[in-house]
């Protein structure tokens, strides 16, 4: 057995080193090993030829272009360019046929519902909902259930010029604010709460709807229909189901009688292409409650 002395000396006679020592640690001179020297001569080469035909060197206020000419953003206009191209023979049918010729073709409709359901992702979730099941003042688009009219011709409509929005074909209807524009007291609009509960069912003072019957012929039917039932032209809702946009509490009835709602659906034909439009019109349509 060598000591450790011995064989330290025996490597040192056998190799050069550098003349480097740390600590009592020598620095060979060992070459490097053929197939690194070698790969490293090859990117050497290769690096000159990428600088000649790529755009790499940056300059003060351009870079060298290469003699390829290649650009990345070239590239991915012309690949939107191409994937437009493919799209294109479905997008010019949408926009040349009517909704009801569009409905008819089954590949096209994929198409459409397709593109309606990413435009949705992106325009109409913060308000309607990821799943488009609507919340409290933004109505739930999968139920059978249309303030302003649930056929496709409807819903196109509805989404071009939206409701109370800054269109002049815009939907409209004003319900009033009742207490604030002092068109009813306090304790009639107590009244004809009670009697709106009843219309859905719901349990109400009797004497309250005794009085609040009156009130709701005179003031609420003109809008909501003589038995609740609400009324398209000025997207009222329906009283007597249990789909309420605003809640069914008698307290929330008495928020929206005494000071009105107005909610606000933006108008679309002037955000979007009347491809999109038509699309998210589909897409709508067959959600679940399309009629
Ligand atoms: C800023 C919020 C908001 C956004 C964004 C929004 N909506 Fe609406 N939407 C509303 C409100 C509020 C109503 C209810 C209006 C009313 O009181 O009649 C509504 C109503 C509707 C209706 C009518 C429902 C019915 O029962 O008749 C449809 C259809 C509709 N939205 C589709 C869309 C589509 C499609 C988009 C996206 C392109 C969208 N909305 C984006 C707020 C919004
Ligand atoms: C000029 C038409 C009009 C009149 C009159 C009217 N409403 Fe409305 N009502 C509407 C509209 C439109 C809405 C939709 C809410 C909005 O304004 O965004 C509505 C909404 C409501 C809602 C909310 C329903 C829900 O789903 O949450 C209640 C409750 C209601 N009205 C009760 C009444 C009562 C009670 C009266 C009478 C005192 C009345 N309305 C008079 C048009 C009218």
């Amino acid at each position: 057995m060598a000591t450790d002395k011995q064989q330290e000396s025996h490597l040192v006679d056998e190799v050069e080193t550098t003349g480097h020592e740390w600590d009592g640690i020598q620095e060979y001179n060992n070459p490097l090993p053929r197939w690194w020297l070698y790969t490293f001569y090859v990117c050497i080469i290769w690096s000159v030829g990428y600088w000649l035909l790529m755009p790499t060197w940056p300059l003060v206020s351009d870079f060298t272009r290469g003699y390829l000419g290649y650009s990345q953003r070239a590239s991915v206009a012309r690949d939107i360019e191409e994937a437009r191209a493919a799209q294109s023979v479905y997008t010019d049918k949408i926009e040349k046929l009517s909704l009801a010729d569009i409905r008819k073709d089954s590949e096209l409709m994929e198409f459409a519902v397709a593109g309606g359901r990413s435009a949705f992702g992106v325009n109409c979730i913060q308000c309607h909902g990821s799943g488009a099941s609507g919340g409290i003042a933004y109505p739930n688009l999968n139920d059978d259930d249309w303030l302003w009219g649930g056929d496709i011709e409807a819903i196109h409509q509805t989404i071009k010029f939206g409701v109370r929005s800054d269109h002049e074909d815009t939907r409209f209807g004003d319900m009033p604010a009742f207490l604030k524009d002092e068109i009813l007291t306090a304790s009639e609009i107590s009244d004809v709460a009670e009697f709106t509960l009843t219309l859905s069912g719901q349990k109400a003072d009797a004497a309250s709807v005794a009085r609040g019957a009156p009130i709701f012929a005179e003031q609420c039917a003109a809008c909501h229909g003589p038995a609740g039932k609400g009324l398209r032209e000025f997207g009222a809702p329906n009283l007597t189901d249990n789909i309420w946009l605003f809640g069914r509490d008698k307290s929330v009835i008495v928020q929206t009688v005494s000071n009105g709602r107005a909610g606000v659906m933006p108008a679309w034909s002037t955000r979007l292409d009347p491809v999109t439009v038509k699309q998210l019109a589909l897409y709508i349509h067959v959600l679940g409650g399309g009629e």
